[in-house]
């Protein structure tokens, strides 16, 4: 088995390999940006070691881990128009650097390149394959819609929050698992165990993301409090607005009116955040990360294969509850 070094070592060396066109300008830059700047790679990361923990060669998984990771990048340009977010990875955003619409097409650039990418698996298993990764990419559509149809919503509550996460990331880094346990050809059952695996670990890692937004500081590499600015119904908000009393409900009500221009974004960002921690809603949603990451491990325990294989994503997983970035 490999090391999670080792892999992501060979992701970065694909990643650099897969040249892009340099013509026109505007739509290639704008992507070999993104691709360039410091990332985590989780999902790819997922992908190869499902794949080498069935038993795979690591060679037929890498086209799909790098597509998946560039889908991820093509869905962070688009999301950040989507949520007038100026900063991605600590740098600029893609529609703040170059425009909007460099962004748009830049974007649907890398979701075509990404095709490209999956295409060049195992052609015995490639209808399966873009089945699983369409059907994934249709989910995250669906949560970023959802996302922000409830940015003007006020009763959203927290199971239709779970579901708008679990179709906006969690999916994602489900189907990275399940694809790379399909190109190890792995059991039906022990797919759908790795799959459960990743939906509950997703749920996590956004709710983690919900809490960084607010309280990571700049190494986060976002805009602190963006999701304040937006109004996104995140689970802290959601939860501020069960536990308020009248007047902290009030204040809450009164900072996400949008026509109120009573505050400064400065002002709507440290009332809220102040509110928060009045709340403990920091500390809630902790509790509640912990949860859906005992689920996860719960689910990986499921797979049929010894303790000892399942060790590498058991402290893959332990390790993303711990991030600051
Ligand atoms: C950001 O994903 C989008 C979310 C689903 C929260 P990552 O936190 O994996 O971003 P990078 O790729 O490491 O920058
Ligand atoms: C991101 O959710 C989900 C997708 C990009 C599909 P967020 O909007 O919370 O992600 P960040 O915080 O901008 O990375
Ligand atoms: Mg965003
Ligand atoms: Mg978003
Ligand atoms: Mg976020």
């Amino acid at each position: 088995m490999y090391t999670l070094s080792q892999l992501s070592n060979l992701l970065e060396e694909e990643l650099q390999k897969t040249a892009l066109p340099s013509y026109p300008e505007n739509l290639y830059q704008p992507i070999q940006y993104i691709l360039q700047l410091t990332a985590k790679r989780l999902r790819p990361a997922l992908t190869l070691l499902s794949c080498d923990l069935f038993k795979g060669n690591i060679n037929d998984a890498l086209p799909v881990a790098i597509a998946i990771e560039m889908f991820h990048n093509f869905t962070l340009i688009h999301d950040d128009i989507m949520d007038n977010a100026p900063i991605r990875r600590g740098n600029d955003t893609v529609h703040q650097k170059w425009n909007n619409n460099i962004a748009i097409l830049s974007g649907d650039a890398l979701f075509a390149l990404s095709m490209r990418q999956l295409i060049k698996c195992d052609p015995s298993n490639l209808p399966h394959i873009i089945d699983e990764y369409t059907k994934a990419a249709l989910q995250v559509c669906e949560g970023q819609q959802l996302d922000m149809d409830y940015e003007k919503m006020y009763a959203i509550n927290i199971s239709q929050y779970i579901e708008m996460i679990t179709l906006k990331t969690a999916v994602l880094l489900a189907a990275s698992l399940k694809l790379g346990a399909m190109c190890a050809k792995a059991n039906n059952i022990d797919s759908q165990h790795i799959y459960n695996f990743g939906l509950n670990l997703g749920i996590a890692f956004q709710l983690q993301d919900d809490i960084l937004d607010v309280f990571g500081g700049d190494k986060f590499g976002k805009q602190p409090g963006g999701d304040i600015i937006a109004n996104k119904k995140t689970f802290l908000l959601i939860k501020s607005l069960e536990l308020a009393n009248i007047d902290q409900y009030d204040i809450i009500k009164s900072l996400i009116d949008n026509r109120n221009e009573k505050y400064t974004t400065y002002e709507k960002v440290s009332k809220m955040t102040s509110l928060y921690t009045e709340l403990n809603v920091k500390e809630i949603t902790e509790t509640e990360v912990n949860s859906y990451y005992q689920k996860a491990i719960a689910c990986l325990n499921e797979i049929n294969l010894p303790n000892d294989k399942k060790e590498v994503l058991q402290l893959f997983a332990s390790q993303l509850m711990k991030r600051e970035v």
